[in-house]
């Protein structure tokens, strides 16, 4: 007997522009899945949309701005319109800027705690509905700083342990009721790091970043979660890159 074949899912992820949400919206979509594919910035959407053509499943892209209320409805009116229900939601849309405590900017904080914190809280907020509804699954991207403070990006860790909270309060309030996963990776090589404002951190850490982890990886990590419906649930998985090489 041949392997059923996987359910296509409804699957919205934010922050689809570059990086790691970029390539789960490629991996996702090459599995056979359909995608809605947000970020603030068009054009790199319109990349994305082209990128996915003639994949086995599909990327629709439409703009929306996280700590927007209105913009994330508009995400959620799109989906009720199109594809009367959603499966899967990958709040993955989230910024750093490293610099000391001492020397922060408050504006960089806040920036983080709307987008990361307030912006995941958003999108969980409006789609849990459509979730509940098909019994769905939160796929939320923390990182090695929802477990662990470093030097220099303490704010940044906060909203990750803020991230992790709220899935484990998900996963403890919905319990038979929703799936909730939390990635944690480690450096991964996306232009993250280039945001920072502090000129010598940028150039400090940008090496690091480079030998990251490939963000197709942690796509490969999402498509195994999102995939494990009727066989188990990854609740919290922690990817590192691999220093042997
Ligand atoms: N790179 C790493 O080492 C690493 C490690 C662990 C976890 N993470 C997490 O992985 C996630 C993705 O990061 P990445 O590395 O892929 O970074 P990235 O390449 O800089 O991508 C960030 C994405 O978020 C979007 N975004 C930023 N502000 C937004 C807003 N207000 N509303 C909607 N979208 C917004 C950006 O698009 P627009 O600017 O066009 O909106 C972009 O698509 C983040 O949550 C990050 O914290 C990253």
């Amino acid at each position: 007997m041949g392997k059923p074949s996987m359910k296509q899912l409804n699957i919205w992820i934010t922050g689809a522009s570059s990086g790691i949400g970029k390539a789960c919206a490629l991996t996702l979509a090459g599995a056979g899945h359909r995608i809605l594919a947000s970020a603030r910035s068009q054009a790199p959407l319109d990349a994305l949309a082209d990128e996915a053509q003639g994949l086995t499943g599909n990327v629709s892209t439409l703009p929306c701005d996280v700590t927007d209320v209105e913009s994330v409805a508009h995400c959620v009116q799109w989906m009720s319109e199109h594809w009367r229900g959603l499966d899967v939601v990958i709040p993955n849309a989230g910024i750093g800027y490293f610099d000391p405590l001492e020397s922060a900017k408050l504006q960089e904080w806040r920036a983080m705690v709307d987008v990361n914190v307030a912006g995941v809280l958003n999108t969980l907020h409006a789609t849990l509905p459509m979730l509940l509804t098909s019994k769905g699954h939160v796929v939320n991207i923390g990182s090695l700083a929802a477990r662990q403070v470093f030097p220099n990006s303490g704010i940044y860790c906060a909203t990750k342990h803020a991230v992790l909270a709220i899935s484990e309060s998900l996963r403890t309030e919905f319990k038979g009721r929703l799936a909730i996963t939390t990635l944690n990776p480690g450096a991964v090589n996306t232009p993250f790091i280039d945001r920072t404002t502090n000129d010598d951190l940028r150039a400090n850490y940008r090496p690091q970043f480079d030998v990251g982890m490939a963000p197709e990886y942690v796509a490969e990590a999402a498509l195994f979660a999102v995939e494990s419906r009727g066989k188990g649930i990854v609740s919290e998985l922690t990817i590192r890159p691999d220093t042997r090489y």
